[in-house]
């Protein structure tokens, strides 16, 4: 396979991080900031390493060369140039996801069924065409198609389940946190393993073993498996090096890591996903007003109930948990940077904190990130 156009794929907002995250990686050709991800050039090689190492990407795409097609036959000659066999054999199930904008193209039904005759024409037999995950062992190859302004974007897949589910999580609190958010967060507030880390309404562990996985060097997606396992191309001697090389690189944390819940049986999760992960992680069970840290500086970065998913607290049980929490961040956290996501303006103030905020997603809840100012 020679160089590929690819893209990381991130939640809005976290472009940026994604960018830094990548250079270090070594991801350094023709790297472009777009909307939602970073374009840049690589071989398999890198292919397989933004998908091993990046905490933040969503997933990891090839972007086939775009062209223009505003009728079938174009689309449809033009879309059996694409390298099809690079990416599919003969049992591999397709699932085509297109979306039409402003395009003479615009029945979405239709321009998947002619990407379909495409990959036909190209490979000699017509591909099994699904929809959605399968519960066998082989899941469908996503294939990605926008046309916009009669301009056809293809992209294949190569992560295959996104890569938020790192595999570690067994089981959930509450209201978990997407991993790569809580990476991306931990990264914004430039977490770097050489700090201490406490979360003090840690829930299920997410922060802190998100900052154990960087603080150990851990490759984050080293437990899971990738739709590129699947492609002709796979290069395995590559993808072992690959792993090798991330598990010689582990290291002990020289910081300590901590999450407290009041909760008993969310501390027993938590300390169960750790122990997944392979993480050295203290979780202990303490109500916020009673947390107590050995360190005098560190990063802390919680997210707080937001009185949304999960019941019980009356409005007036959720102000008291933000004003504990602000007095907490005076006294016991003194020193400490600190962070967190808040379910609203007026709970961010009941902090009495000046505060930095700027609106992140969280599972399709509009929450507020809150610094220190
Ligand atoms: C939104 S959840 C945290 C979710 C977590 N980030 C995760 O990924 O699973 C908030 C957590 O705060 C805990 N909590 C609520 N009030 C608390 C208090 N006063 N002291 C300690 N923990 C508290 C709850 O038990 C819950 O697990």
């Amino acid at each position: 396979m020679s160089r590929l156009r690819l893209f990381a794929a991130v939640q809005p907002g976290f472009e940026k991080v994604l960018e830094q995250e990548l250079w270090q990686l070594g991801i350094n050709q023709k790297v472009e900031v777009q909307a939602g991800g970073v374009a840049f050039d690589g071989m398999l090689k890198h292919l397989y390493r933004a998908n091993l190492w990046s905490r933040v990407a969503s997933r990891i795409l090839v972007r086939a060369e775009p062209f223009f097609a505003n009728t079938f036959s174009e689309l449809v000659k033009r879309a059996s140039q694409v390298p099809w066999e690079e990416y599919l054999i003969l049992n591999t199930p397709v699932d085509i996801r297109v979306t039409c904008r402003k395009s003479r193209l615009y029945h979405s039904d239709a321009v998947a069924q002619r990407i379909a005759t495409a990959i036909g024409e190209r490979m000699g037999f017509p591909p099994l065409v699904v929809s959605g995950e399968s519960k066998g062992p082989v899941q469908p190859q996503q294939i990605i198609v926008r046309l916009v302004r009669d301009k056809c974007q293809i992209s294949i897949d190569s992560s295959g389940t996104h890569l938020h589910k790192r595999g570690y999580r067994q089981r959930t609190g509450k209201a978990p946190l997407r991993e790569t958010l809580a990476a991306g967060l931990l990264m914004e507030m430039g977490y770097d393993g050489s700090q201490a880390f406490v979360d003090p309404l840690c829930g299920s562990g997410t922060f802190p073993i998100e900052a154990a996985l960087i603080a150990e060097n851990r490759a984050p997606g080293r437990q899971r498996t990738y739709q590129f396992m699947h492609w002709p191309t796979f290069d395995l001697t590559e993808w072992q090096a690959q792993l090798d090389k991330a598990d010689a690189g582990v290291k002990p944390a020289t910081v300590n890591i901590s999450g407290f819940d009041r909760d008993k049986g969310t501390i027993e999760t938590a300390t169960a996903n750790a122990n997944e992960a392979g993480v050295t992680v203290t979780f202990s069970q303490a109500s916020l007003s009673a947390v107590l840290v050995r360190n005098s500086t560190g990063i802390l970065l919680s997210n707080l109930p937001y009185g949304k998913r999960i019941g019980g607290n009356s409005p007036r049980d959720l102000r008291d948990l933000y004003a504990t929490f602000g007095y907490a961040l005076e006294t016991e956290f003194a020193g400490w940077q600190y962070g967190f996501l808040a379910g609203s303006h007026d709970l961010a103030n009941a902090t009495r904190q000046t505060l930095k905020r700027r609106t992140v997603e969280n599972g399709g809840i509009k929450t507020i990130f809150c610094t220190k100012k």
